[in-house]
């Protein structure tokens, strides 16, 4: 099939390398020129791992271009998937502009029937609005479609290649066909429905997954209090096939360009129909109070942290990527600096990213992990990177002046820290807590 993809974010990107690879003929459109320039010269602007190697050998095989010209592209395709960004505004609620400017400049280009099928993330109802913007501008017919992506950064080419699912929204019959088609070698697993339901059915995943991050992190929070430890916790919850195991890993919240932004946006499409949807709204306050948990175990283990120098491993808001969009780092890094706190930053890739971002002030970034551990009164491990996992405690413990660690992302076990006198903190485990021999007991009789 011939396809135009609009826009080389994340989702355009990876889904139009591997529907070529697929072996159809995909043409990538982004209006930013120099990004359009470097992938022509077959490097890649974000860190994807296998994304690269496919855009080579695809662009070998002349499966796949890049090009600012979107209307040769629309021109050229049967199929057009809109991919571009909807940012959250100020008020939480999606910006659709480069949505609705993709939609007018695919009405204007079109030159004969066109299935017309979004992949970004947008509100209940968008889809129709596309319809109405592209009717307004051509006399040919089109039909359009809701297929969310579900990919996660880091594993976005294997998500993208092997999905749980693939959703199909849409009330025309050609477009139903021939996505349909178009998805079948990926999965089996192709559920057909109607637009909004697959607008929806995008959002009210993410919310759950946020949904069942916040809840985890809640227990953490009372095995706390209870002595009971969330990892041992979450295993036996997850052996309930109706619960499942995955996002129960506690920590300091989730961040990224899909939760926080997915989150906000579904509860003011609710609130926009006068229903408020409590349950999401405390999850997104639980998310943004976890990562406070960070400064409140540093300040029980070192008090005032004023003149303090704080090392932190970890800016991206998960392994394997340089994103830091919403990243948890810089709310508790920054909260640091309030409290006149010197902070060493390190992160195996996404320092330039986050340095781009959040500035100098009161962060000197570090060449590598040892460099920022190194004469500081406590470490915080933001993000669980293997190459983290893969330093012993007792190194931490011999470069830092005063052994702190806050590990706000459970890398390490018990046995690996017996034997070192790290005063360690991490995310729901009391019991690995420095200075915990023995519970309290809870009930009297
Ligand atoms: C997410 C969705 O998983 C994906 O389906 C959607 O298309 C985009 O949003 P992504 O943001 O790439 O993907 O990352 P994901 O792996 O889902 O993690 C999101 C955040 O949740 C990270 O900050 C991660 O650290 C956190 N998380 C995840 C937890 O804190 N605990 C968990 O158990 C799982």
């Amino acid at each position: 099939m011939k396809l135009a993809v609009i826009g080389t974010g994340y989702v355009g990107l990876v889904s139009g390398v591997c529907f070529s690879e697929l072996g159809n003929d995909v043409i990538c459109v982004d209006h930013l020129k120099e990004k359009v320039a470097l992938l022509n010269k077959g490097e890649v602007p974000i860190y994807e791992p296998g994304l690269k190697e496919l855009i080579a050998s695809n662009k070998s095989e002349g499966r796949l271009q890049f090009t600012t010209d979107l209307p040769e592209a629309v021109r050229q395709s049967d199929i057009i998937i809109i991919a571009v960004g909807t940012p959250s505004l100020p008020s939480g609620k999606a910006n659709l502009s480069y949505i609705e400017q993709a939609a007018r400049e695919i009405g204007l280009a079109m030159n004969g029937f066109k299935i017309i099928a979004t992949k970004s993330t947008v509100p209940v109802g968008t889809n129709e609005h596309i319809q109405t913007i592209i009717a307004s501008q051509t006399a040919f017919p089109f039909e359009v479609a809701s297929v969310p992506e579900f990919l996660r950064e880091g594993t976005a080419v294997q998500d993208t290649l092997h999905p749980d699912r693939i959703v199909i929204g849409t009330s025309g019959e050609t477009a139903r066909k021939y996505l349909t088609e178009l998805h079948r070698p990926l999965t089996e697993h192709i559920m057909s429905t109607d637009i909004r339901s697959a607008e929806m059915i995008k959002y009210a995943s993410n919310a759950f997954l946020a949904a069942k991050i916040s809840f985890i992190n809640e227990i953490a929070n009372i095995c706390e209090k209870v002595g009971a430890d969330v990892t041992e916790v979450a295993e036996g919850m997850g052996y309930d096939h109706r619960i499942g195991s995955s996002f129960l890993k506690a920590g300091i919240g989730y961040g990224g360009s899909c939760f926080p932004k997915d989150t906000q946006a579904l509860i003011q499409i609710a609130g926009q129909m006068d229903y408020d949807f409590k349950l999401l709204k405390s999850v997104v306050d639980v998310n943004r109070d976890q990562r406070f948990n960070v400064i409140r175990k540093l300040e029980a283990s070192l008090g005032d942290l004023a003149g303090r120098t704080v090392a932190i491993w970890g800016l991206a808001f998960k392994p394997e990527t340089d994103d830091v969009r919403d990243a948890p780092a810089f709310e508790i890094i920054d909260a640091l600096v309030k409290r006149g706190a010197n902070v060493k930053a390190y992160d195996p890739i996404a320092t330039a990213n986050f340095r781009q971002q959040f500035g100098e002030s009161g962060v000197v970034y570090c060449a590598d992990a040892e460099e920022a551990a190194i004469q500081a009164d406590a470490l915080c491990i933001l993000t669980e990177w293997k190459e983290f996992r893969d330093i012993k405690p007792l190194s931490i413990q011999s470069w830092l002046r005063t052994p702190n660690l806050i590990d706000g992302r459970n890398i390490y076990s018990e046995h690996e820290l017996a034997n070192t006198q790290l005063i360690y903190y991490s995310v729901g485990r009391p019991n690995m807590n420095h200075g915990v021999k023995e519970q309290k007991p809870l009930l009297s009789l």
